[in-house]
């Protein structure tokens, strides 16, 4: 089992990833914390703990960092996720409380606790890493490695160069990508590939239970939103990309190479420069098992909604 640390925005895509880490027994997901990105942090936090009241997460503590980007104002994507940041269905109270803690603190005390290296994922903008990386940088041989959902070796999708994690927090994502602990990125190239068609719908709503109608209301509102705002037929599920790269390298396939991020161009800010002759910084991922990838999802959803 590999130990993990899931450091999200929720967020449609970061709901089913963060029950992707808790059902799937590959990973052992030691906390969750909350960053701003996709709403505020008090709603990113709140719908954390909504999430984990609906499926049943209630051994994993969570946490809230960061409220705004190092440098910059917040930029959240309400077109995408809705005035809640999980636009759809009706939650109720959460039951499931957050702790007391700074994330960024709680990271830092499991990494010096965990008899092993433990391996972030950060589903989010990347401020919460960044300020870890900077107040604690002794943790840096206590991490296995940083697997993230960010960036593309393509087109982005706030700009034409830049993907929304990376553009909202750009400085972050630059002290990350510097800092010499071992990075995966898994950027738009591959997550537009994990599109939720309406086989994958049935197979969430074929789950039943608490999780399964929920689940669809979730994706149901992500899609009509990805239509108007991109005209896409079906939604990319972005954040559940990362970790089943952890859960199952096999499943996402990864090149070695130099990502620079621009902080500074004018059109450009946010891009990550991806070069493929470059001396290596980061693993790329360029291929997803699409086919394995639900399987391993769905089946780890499964695990979250049976009693
Ligand atoms: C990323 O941005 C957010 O809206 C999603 O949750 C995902 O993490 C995709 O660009
Ligand atoms: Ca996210």
């Amino acid at each position: 089992m590999t130990p993990i640390i899931l450091d999200c925005d929720p967020g449609h895509d970061d709901a089913i990833a963060i029950m992707l880490a808790a059902g799937d027994p590959a990973v052992d997901l030691l906390a969750i914390t909350t960053v701003a990105g996709n709403q505020t942090l008090d709603k990113t936090t709140l719908n954390a703990l909504r999430v984990c009241t609906l499926a049943g997460i209630h051994d994993v503590p969570v946490a809230a960092g960061c409220p705004r980007p190092l440098t910059q104002p917040l930029q959240v994507a309400e077109d995408v996720h809705g005035e809640s940041g999980l636009d759809g269905p009706r939650f109720g109270e959460p039951t499931v409380r957050v702790s007391g803690e700074h994330a960024v603190d709680l990271v830092h005390r499991i990494l010096q606790e965990h008899p092993e290296p433990v391996t972030l994922v950060p589903t989010g903008p990347l401020t919460n890493i960044a300020l870890l990386l900077t107040r604690y940088p002794e943790n840096a041989p206590r991490i296995r490695e940083i697997v993230l959902m960010g960036g593309s070796t393509e087109r982005g999708n706030v700009s034409p160069y830049a993907e929304f994690n990376i553009f909202v927090d750009p400085e972050a994502a630059a002290i990350v990508f510097g800092s010499g602990v071992q990075v995966t990125m898994c950027g738009l190239n591959v997550t537009h590939q994990a599109l939720v068609t309406p086989d994958v719908v049935a197979r969430l709503e074929a789950l039943g239970g608490a999780i399964g109608p929920v689940c669809v209301e979730l994706m149901t509102f992500f899609a009509s939103a990805y239509r108007k705002v991109f005209g896409f037929e079906a939604p990319p599920l972005h954040d559940p990309v990362a970790v089943a790269r952890v859960i199952d390298p096999s499943l996402v396939e990864c090149v070695d190479a130099h990502v620079a991020i621009e902080v500074v161009g004018r059109f450009t800010r946010g891009a990550t420069v991806v070069d493929l002759g470059g001396v290596p910084n980061a693993k790329v991922a360029v291929g997803l098992d699409v086919p394995r990838f639900w399987d391993r999802l769905v089946a780890a959803l499964a695990n979250v909604a049976a009693p």
